[in-house]
């Protein structure tokens, strides 16, 4: 068996659950024994979540591109270890084999060494989904620079912030990239970016699509030109190298950025050892990969899930990862399932948002697609409604194929509950059990366990985890005080969620959403602080209030109450400035989906913004406000509701 590790039956599935809690030192030691390390470590685990403090595998030295690379040469030379799929399907695609995946690493690190990158340093990366964005990932792993992946989708502003957060000398960008019918100036905004910025030192650009860039002498250089002589460098006799960085388990491995409820956002640091073990052992069990199984991954790399399960999850268990540049509705709606039928996809992962999109095309555009190779399909990002859970299982999965609906978060580095394909049953809308080594929890508001049952036997409460798992975060960047109080300081000695849950009598855990005021937006986390500051942004703006309300295909929209005192009455051409704002400042993503001008904002005495009220409005339910007693002005409700959009 190619995984000892691999769970085989949902009675071992309850043994090694067991054994996680029980004995969890054992546990991981034995299942880190499958892993390249250059020197083990001294302590399994030693750990406090009061600090906090988490540390896996103190003492161990690796470097995680050996276990994602050079573990499998020469045997998997000539394996897949990425199969790219271009935006315009009359492209040709890319194979990448475990070999061709070693040169180009070696030879982008060698890029990054010349270019005067050092172990510890931060490189942002703002590519599109080509090859050259995972050389440049982990390009930046094999000399120990910690990478900062930022989403093609992210506005200059969003750069600029991110750049001066993380301190980053270094930018690895593309010419610009495509998505759908969109060429998307990836270096232009870049430029944006870095007006002002006093820190970058280089960016390295990756030709694309050939728009016209402006390149700066002594900071632009071309990635064509340094990985050529970069080759020169790496490769002798034929024989391709470049030594890896040693790194201590708990090094830094990266930073990426994700929003909450207050503030800026804020950079989530994973380190090389525990997220490695993680990442690999959640991808082996939760789909159940076996070798030479193409896995499909749909998402992007700018987010969690593309870095845990496109590049560092599948290449650490030696699979074949597919990357797919552009969307799924492009050119048609058809677009996944020609990639499932060209490529022979086995493992099949998307978010519910892009299932429910291609619903509304209906069952056209999957005429004529054999899709017979597919064997798991997965789900993550955002609660999945049953009726496009049953449609993924109807017509993808041909009711043949385990649908896993994985629950986790930036911070939890992969997948902490869900089933396991195949082994341990699967249930429309819940992501069912926990894996090994995760031990959730639901508390009420002050931080005691729920203990009863509701009317509908459930458990009912907010979602924390008692212990760490290997992928936990380790800190917020460059502030280990948000980290503590964002995910460790609202109840004691747990680490919270932020979602709400329920669970059943056998223990299935049910995710219902975020209990914050934090959105998710076709499963991304859109902070609502965040896109208020930047409609406050706007001339004519006073003051606004963002909260979510249900959106058929993005599962929540983003609905903004905003107070105007510019020039005229606002109309439609205001919004659409608002949302032009918006997109300046965060990035299209964060654009309101609806926008209603109002005279006032619901606030209590001591001014803090009743939300719950503008949420109820925003989702609807006008009869049934609640209690609108303690609020400062009262009569602000009835005309908001009379002017709800
Ligand atoms: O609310 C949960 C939701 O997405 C949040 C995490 O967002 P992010 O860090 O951007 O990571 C998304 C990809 C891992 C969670 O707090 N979420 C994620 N997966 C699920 C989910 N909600 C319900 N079911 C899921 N399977």
């Amino acid at each position: 068996m190619p995984y000892p590790y691999q769970i085989k039956s949902l009675e071992e599935y309850r043994s090694a659950y067991k054994k996680s809690v029980e004995e969890p030192e054992a546990f991981w030691a034995d299942i880190a024994e499958n892993f390249q390390w250059r020197r083990k470590w001294d302590e399994v685990l030693n750990w406090n979540f009061k600090e906090p403090k988490i540390e896996w595998f103190k003492g161990a030295k690796l470097n995680i591109t050996e276990n994602c690379i050079d573990r499998y040469l020469p045997e998997m030379a000539e394996k897949p270890a990425i199969i790219w799929e271009p935006n315009n399907p009359e492209e040709r695609t890319r194979v990448v084999t475990y070999a061709r995946l070693h040169k180009r690493v070696c030879q982008f690190a060698q890029v990054l060494k010349n270019n005067g990158v050092k172990k510890g340093d931060r490189v942002c990366i703002y590519m599109g989904m080509v090859p050259e964005l995972a050389y440049a990932v982990l390009g930046c792993a094999r000399i120990g620079a910690i990478h900062s992946v930022i989403f093609g989708g992210f506005s200059a502003q969003s750069i600029a912030d991110r750049l001066e957060d993380a301190q980053a000398e270094f930018i690895v960008t593309c010419d610009g990239a495509y998505r759908g019918a969109k060429d998307i100036p990836l270096k232009s905004v870049i430029d944006d970016a870095l007006i002002g910025n006093k820190l970058v030192k280089k960016v390295i650009v990756y030709t694309r699509t050939r728009i016209p860039v402006s390149m700066i002498k002594g900071r632009d250089v071309w990635w064509e030109d340094e990985m050529e002589y970069a080759e020169t460098q790496v490769e002798k006799d034929g024989v391709v190298s470049f030594p890896a960085e040693e790194m201590d388990a708990e090094d830094p491995l990266f930073i990426l950025y994700t929003s909450g409820s207050t503030g800026k956002p804020k950079g989530v640091v994973h380190t090389c050892g525990g997220y490695m073990v993680w990442t690999n052992y959640s991808f082996v069990n939760v789909f159940q990969y076996q070798p030479g199984d193409v896995h499909f991954c749909t998402a992007d790399i700018g987010w969690i899930t593309g870095h845990s399960y496109i590049v560092y999850g599948p290449l650490s268990a030696g699979a074949t990862s597919l990357m797919f540049e552009g969307i799924p509705t492009w050119p048609d709606a058809g677009r996944f399932w020609d990639i499932v039928d060209k490529h022979k996809v086995n493992i099949l992962y998307t978010a519910p948002t892009a299932i429910r999109s291609l619903i509304g095309f209906g069952e056209g555009p999957l005429k004529g697609k054999d899709l017979s190779s597919l064997k798991t399909l997965g789900t993550v990002g955002e609660p999945i409604n049953e009726e496009a859970w049953h449609w993924y299982d109807e017509n993808i999965g041909r009711k043949k194929c385990p649908i896993v609906d994985t629950w986790w978060q930036t911070e939890t580095g992969g997948i902490l509950i869900s089933n396991l394909a195949g082994i341990t049953p699967s249930r429309p809308g819940w992501a069912t059990l926990p894996l090994p080594g995760v031990q959730p929890v639901l508390v009420d508001e002050n931080g005691k366990e729920i203990t009863e049952k509701d009317e509908e036997g459930l458990y009912k409460g907010n979602l924390c985890i008692k212990a760490p798992w290997p992928g936990i975060l380790r800190t917020t960047y460059g502030d280990h005080e948000r980290c503590r109080t964002n995910y460790f300081a609202t109840y004691e000695n747990l680490y919270f969620t932020g979602d709400g849950c329920m669970k059943d009598e056998e223990g299935n855990y049910r995710i219902t959403g975020r209990v914050d005021d934090v959105l998710n937006v076709s499963g991304h986390r859109i902070g609502p602080a965040e896109v208020e500051n930047a409609i406050n942004m706007h001339t004519g703006v006073v003051e606004s209030a963002v909260v979510g309300y249900p959106h058929d295909i993005k599962g929540q929209g983003i609905y903004a109450y905003v107070i105007f005192n510019g020039r005229g009455t606002p109309d439609e051409q205001t919004k659409k400035d608002i949302n032009q704002t918006v997109a300046r400042i965060i990035g299209p993503i964060a654009k309101p989906d609806k926008i209603q001008f109002v005279s006032g904002l619901p606030k209590t005495r001591s001014g803090k913004i009743m939300r719950r009220i503008l949420r109820k409005i925003a989702e609807g339910e006008i009869s049934n406000i609640g209690d609108i007693s303690t609020l400062l002005d009262p009569a602000v409700v009835d005309e908001i509701k009379n002017g709800k959009v």
